[in-house]
């Protein structure tokens, strides 16, 4: 869900309306703005898609007003209604207030403002603090703002206006984003800086609890205490195309194809004379020698990133690597303490139950170190040391060059540390770095046939179940490729250690049954080969990706993708294209809502 806040001297609800276009990729099922507009706050708001609040605003024209503020929402407390939609009102229709986050104490909140006689309209959290604004304001906004805070626990990132001085926004986050934009014509909040792209490039990120008073001319910002807080002003130099679809069809192939340049962004600026050099950590050699254990931790692809991680890790540095889910982590009791090292993964930096384990792990003592997108997000904020995948923004939901760059800093870090502890041959760590150099060529190689696979999408569309098999890092990138197709076309898929097949899966294949086979590792080629021929043996129709000398897949499946050939462990980082272009080419073929899978969002910021 996103937020958007203006004021200024040009008419607000346009702008507003737009910049919450910008952030759609967010995820949303309701949309809505308030506008102080001829002596009131005016609010329109509407379960369903932005058009539709914007057909009610005739595009924001009927609105007059300078002031407003604006939300996109995804359903946490109350399911997705007009009344549940942003913004919400204070009672005596002083205050109106758009939330991102959780209020996690609302019950008690809601309850105690019940007995005071205040009124409830919807189920959200949200209209407790448009009523506690209410009843804790007596004159002074600032007072307001720490009673507010004191008495909230959870997560938010508020935009708040009020009718007694129509004038200013008040806005203030914790555990949840929101940036400051600034210019000449007005001043901004937002959730990301998509939405202010066509305004402005001058922001400031906030820290946790830092309250900011927004007017046409100017941005004041302070601390819980009331004293002002000088900020630095950071000048986004994203190209406004680079935020936008830049003449593809859609968000997710254009980011497939930035790849090349996504993961040399990542890469090259940290290959030095041969050597990975990770100016930007402060892992020293003696600490690594101290580390006994390594954990990954993240939730949906960039889990899937840390299980090709673990193979990677463990063979280069022999640390034993455990890789857990994020929303798992904190609740199975881990064996963390300062001996163990704690990779956290997340393209947003945003995501509650990653952000969670990353504070769980901090109480525990272990070093902290993420591998984020966003600069400046909360997860790359609170680790001990980040790494950021220079990946640029990704608008579409299911990720491609985030996982591309994550798989990517992971290489770096494992010969990082491999070559601290002295685990890796010199001739091995050459072999290594150069072939990481040309990684992003070869990528764009393999992108110059998507046309091979778009033909086979198209003559596959139909599949009901489709099952990925692979075997060591092949099986590790087949997480990644179910997830894929699944999320976006809504064919059921399921990916499989191809060994693991006869052990119960293998009872689903019938004729005609999907099967792709990812075969990249000579060492392993014959094993996943015997497991095709078990598929074919059932009816199986089987898809095989494998590296360019293996010419022999073509005696055993029905038709075949080749990528270049790499080192084993990089593998991955190749055969994952096809399997993205794979899955976009059915989920286009079936007429799927590509960027915007139903039910999904890309930053998902609650447990
Ligand atoms: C959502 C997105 C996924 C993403 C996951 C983790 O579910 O749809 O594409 O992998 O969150 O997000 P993060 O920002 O932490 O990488």
């Amino acid at each position: 869900c996103g937020i958007v806040g203006y004021v200024g001297k040009s008419q607000a609800a346009p702008i507003l309306l737009d910049g919450l276009s910008k952030l759609e990729y967010r995820g949303y099922d309701s949309a809505g703005v308030a506008v102080y507009s001829d002596d009131h706050i005016e609010v329109v708001k509407t379960k369903g898609r932005l058009k539709v609040l914007s057909d009610m605003l005739d595009g924001g024209k009927n609105l007059p007003g300078t002031v407003g503020i604006g939300h996109t929402r995804w359903a946490t407390h109350g399911e997705p209604s007009d009344v549940n939609s942003h913004p919400h009102m204070s009672g005596d229709g002083r205050f109106a207030v758009v939330h991102n986050g959780i209020i996690e104490n609302y019950l008690v909140l809601k309850n105690r403002l019940i007995e005071k006689g205040f009124h409830f309209v919807s189920e959200t959290d949200t209209e407790v603090i448009a009523h506690l604004v209410e009843y804790y304001y007596k004159g002074d906004i600032m007072d307001t703002m720490r009673s507010l805070l004191n008495a909230m626990e959870g997560s938010y990132a508020l935009g708040i206006i009020r009718a007694d001085k129509p004038d200013e926004i008040v806005a203030v986050r914790k555990d949840s984003p929101l940036i400051v934009g600034l210019s000449d014509e007005g001043n901004f909040i937002a959730s990301d800086i998509p939405a202010l792209l066509n305004y402005t490039r001058d922001i400031y990120h906030l820290d946790e609890k830092e309250i900011v008073i927004l007017r046409q001319d100017g941005v004041s910002i302070y601390n819980m205490d009331g004293e002002p807080v000088n900020k630095k002003v950071f000048h986004v130099d994203w190209d406004v195309s680079a935020a936008e679809k830049g003449g593809y069809e859609h968000f997710m192939i254009k980011e497939i194809m930035e790849q090349p340049k996504a993961l040399a962004d990542t890469l090259k600026p940290r290959i030095q004379d041969g050597r990975v050099v990770l100016d930007d950590i402060k892992l020293t050699a003696e600490d690594l020698k101290d580390i006994h254990k390594i954990d990954i931790v993240a939730c949906g692809s960039a889990y899937h990133t840390g299980v090709v991680g673990k193979y990677v890790i463990e063979e280069l540095t022999r640390k034993p690597v455990e890789v857990d889910l994020a929303s798992e982590f904190r609740y199975r009791s881990p064996i963390l303490d300062q001996h163990t090292l704690v990779i956290i993964i997340s393209q947003s930096g945003e995501t509650a139950d990653t952000l969670a384990a990353l504070r769980y792990a901090k109480t525990q003592g272990a070093r902290t170190l993420s591998i984020v997108n966003v600069v400046g997000s909360s997860i790359a904020n609170q680790s001990d040391d980040v790494l950021y995948t220079w990946a640029g923004p990704e608008i579409a939901v299911a990720t491609t060059k985030a996982y591309s760059c994550q798989l990517g800093v992971l290489y770096l870090l494992a010969l990082y540390i491999g070559d601290l502890l002295g685990t890796i041959p010199a001739d091995v760590y050459r072999d290594y770095v150069a072939e990481l150099l040309i990684l992003p060529d070869k990528i764009q190689s393999i992108l110059e046939h998507k046309e091979d696979i778009q033909y086979f999408a198209s003559r596959n569309f139909g599949a009901k179940d489709v099952f990925f098999i692979g075997r060591n890092v092949d099986y590790a990138l087949t997480l990644e490729g179910s997830l894929k197709l699944k999320e976006i076309s809504y064919i059921h898929s399921e990916a499989y250690a191809a060994g693991e097949l006869k052990h119960g899966t293998i009872s689903l294949i019938e004729d005609g049954t999907l099967v792709v086979a990812v075969a990249t590792l000579d060492r392993l080629f014959d094993k996943t080969m015997s497991n095709v021929k078990e598929v074919k043996a059932r009816g199986a129709y089987v898809l095989g990706l494998t590296t360019e000398n293996n010419r022999k897949i073509e005696q055993s499946c029905d038709f075949v993708f080749y990528i270049p050939e790499t080192l084993d462990l990089l593998l991955p980082s190749l055969a994952v294209i096809p399997l993205q272009i794979f899955s976009y080419y059915m989920a286009l073929m079936k007429g799927c809502d590509i960027d915007k899978p139903r039910n999904l969002a890309k930053s998902v910021t609650v447990e």
